[in-house]
């Protein structure tokens, strides 16, 4: 099945105070779910290829899984349905309309489904008049389609920016935004806008803009099913780091941060906290290359302070290490193109 982070979250995120951020109290984490996109793209040919069919049964078989197999107890709680859901017109009073084969119940059935288990409801659009795929997009429907987002009860909304010039990304994806507030439906809302500023119109995107009005964007090619593709998206985030670190934090969320040697070493303080100045802190290695290697660092290093001692873990075995005092080194064997997350806690 094809599950995906929707966002890599092991960054270095301390958020500079001078950034105005997105604050509708959504994204306090990055979200993670599943999008249909990755696996089932446009597949709307049901008889001809049963198994890469985009319908109403696929999605809610996918919230079945995700309810039955800890996925959503893991985290995973949005399930997204991308492009390619909607009839190919919109109906006489302008609305679009879900596609009455696939979705003969239509979004709010699928919406109420989800939600019943616990876990939460994803859409798509794009800012032009088309969809990247050619269905109806929500130019010059904006304020009609926020409402009907809304009265589906959709929770976050995939906005894609396939067909429109450098201008308009930079002035339609905020009016769309306050259009979604003005809803009052809290969706999280997830941009395209600096991925086709950069790639599409080689620019570099304003991403103060981007962060004050997104909760979530897209700064790089889409993820496709190979570790190369993924190595080649990790990459991607170190080297922007310096544009990308100071707006990533709860609410507005882009990818990963930085670096060391052909192993990557990504650092986040996170709870549990001993009193209200000691963090926890993960230190997560990745090991882009071909032979395992061993990695050592100082964790006083990187921003920890407490001066008793640290329980070391690791974090997906659940195995102990040891415990250490900051000036102490961590030695890490990193398999070859693999991850190891150390997770230390204060005592
Ligand atoms: C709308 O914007 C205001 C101001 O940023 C924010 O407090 C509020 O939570 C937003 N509401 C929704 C539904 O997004
Ligand atoms: C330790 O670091 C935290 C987070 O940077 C900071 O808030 C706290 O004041 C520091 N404590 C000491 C004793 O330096
Ligand atoms: C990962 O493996 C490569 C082998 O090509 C090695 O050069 C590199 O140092 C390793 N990095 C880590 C962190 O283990
Ligand atoms: C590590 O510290 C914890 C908490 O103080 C303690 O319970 C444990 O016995 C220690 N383990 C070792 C091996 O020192």
């Amino acid at each position: 099945m094809g599950v995906y982070l929707l966002v890599l979250c092991f960054v270095f995120a301390y958020l500079s105070s001078v950034v105005e951020l997105l604050d509708n109290g959504l994204a306090r984490r990055p979200p993670m779910g599943w999008m249909s996109w990755g696996y089932y793209m446009c597949g709307v040919d049901c008889r001809k290829n049963p198994l890469k069919c985009l319908d109403e049964k696929l999605i809610l078989s996918v919230a079945d899984t995700f309810y039955k197999e800890g996925y959503l107890e893991a985290g995973f709680e949005y399930i997204i349905i991308d492009d390619c859901w909607s009839e190919k017109k919109r109906d006489e009073y302008g609305r679009l309309v879900p596609d009455s084969e696939r979705f003969p119940r239509g979004m709010k059935y699928i919406a109420d489904y989800i939600h019943k288990l616990g876990l939460k409801f994803g859409m798509y659009t794009n800012i032009a008049k088309t969809t990247c795929m050619g269905y109806p997009g929500s130019r010059d429907y904006f304020k009609r389609d926020a409402k009907m987002f809304a009265e589906w009860d959709v929770d976050y909304l995939k906005v894609d920016g396939c067909f429109v010039e450098e201008d308009y990304l930079n002035t339609a994806y905020i009016k769309l935004g306050a259009h979604l507030n003005t809803t009052g439906r809290p969706m999280v809302y997830s941009c395209s806008w600096p991925y086709y500023i950069e790639f599409i119109h080689h620019k570099q995107p304003d991403y103060e803009s981007v962060s004050k009005y997104c909760n979530v964007w897209r700064s790089y090619h889409d993820v496709v099913t190979s570790w190369r593709a993924i190595k080649t998206i990790i990459t991607h985030y170190q080297n922007e780091y310096e544009h990308l670190y100071k707006f990533h934090g709860p609410g507005h969320w882009n990818d990963p941060d930085m670096l060391q040697k052909q192993v990557t070493l990504w650092v986040k303080p996170h709870l549990p906290r001993k009193g209200d100045k000691y963090h926890s802190v993960s230190f997560a290695l990745v090991n882009l290359s071909e032979e395992e290697v061993t990695v050592s660092f100082t964790p006083g290093q990187y921003g920890l302070n407490s001066t008793d001692r640290y329980t070391v873990m690791d974090i997906f075995s659940q195995f102990f290490i040891k415990n250490i005092t900051l000036s102490e080194t961590l030695e890490v064997d990193v398999p070859a193109e693999d991850a190891i997350i150390y997770t230390t806690f204060p005592l």
